[in-house]
């Protein structure tokens, strides 16, 4: 078993039950050109969900995948709530994604490629995903690089160990929670950790982290090449790189 994703995995535990009021995802700019002609897509790791609005839009048939039970019951809510018509669900860690050959598309949403490239190496979690798939499958990859502006939860230019508030959201329990955070890179910026501080009113603070790595668009286009995908667009929006890959040969 992989004990660093493990950890990480269970670390959002706590944080399913109001993941859906806290994020604030930013639909990728590719997301309908990715949908073109689909009808199957996969989200992954989808926590609880992102772009289920488009997915339904499109009429396609959705698949879930998070190794966070927690996470993949608030994407299943967040789905019926947007009205996705055909659902499938999968509990599984990257190390042991599932056989997705009917997919026409998988979508790696809102940094998580960054995540996940933090618990293994970038060429690695490429090839897991080519390995899931079939030649052909798009792959559409949210990221974030080492020279981005930066996003709704990670500011390049905010010093090391400078705590910030970030964030302000209503629970589903109805308590208002602030969000504080901080970061602190690796001596080289390859990484960084990412520490959420939560705060409401008669409750004890309590604090998470994330850790991102944060490649080179440069790598991630080497990394691509050398797992067996051929990128046909990129574009940048919001802080986030989007990639659309296609799937080359076999697996
Ligand atoms: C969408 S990502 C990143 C979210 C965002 N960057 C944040 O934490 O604010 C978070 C999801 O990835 C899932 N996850 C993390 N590592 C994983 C792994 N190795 N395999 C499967 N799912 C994983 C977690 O369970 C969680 O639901």
């Amino acid at each position: 078993m992989n004990a660093q994703a493990e950890r990480v995995v269970e670390s959002y535990r706590h944080r399913a039950a109001w993941m859906r009021a806290e994020a604030r995802p930013t639909t990728p700019h590719l997301l309908s050109k990715a949908l073109d002609g689909a009808t199957h897509v996969t989200e992954f790791p989808c926590g609880a969900g992102h772009f289920l609005n488009s997915y339904a839009k499109a009429g396609v048939r959705v698949r879930l995948v998070d190794a966070s039970w927690p996470m993949l019951t608030a994407a299943t809510h967040h789905a019926r709530e947007t009205g996705v018509v055909e659902l499938a669900l999968g509990c599984h860690f990257l190390h042991q994604l599932p056989d997705l050959s009917e997919e026409d598309l998988v979508v790696v949403p809102n940094a998580a490629l960054n995540q996940l490239t933090a618990q293994t190496t970038l060429p690695d979690v490429l090839t897991l995903l080519r390995r899931a798939v079939r030649p052909g499958t798009r792959l559409l990859l949210q990221h974030l690089t080492v020279d981005m502006l930066g996003c709704g939860f990670y500011t390049p230019t905010l010093a090391d160990g400078h705590q910030i508030r970030d964030h302000r959201f209503r629970a589903p329990d109805g308590q208002e929670v602030t969000r504080y955070r901080r970061q602190h890179h690796t001596h080289d910026r390859s990484q960084v950790r990412i520490e959420f501080t939560y705060t409401s009113p008669g409750q004890v603070d309590h604090t998470t982290h994330v850790n991102l790595a944060l490649p080179s668009a440069a790598e991630i286009e080497t990394a691509l090449t050398n797992t067996g995908w051929t990128t046909t667009h990129t574009h940048t929006r919001s802080g986030f790189r989007e990639v659309l890959a296609t799937a080359r040969g076999s697996r």
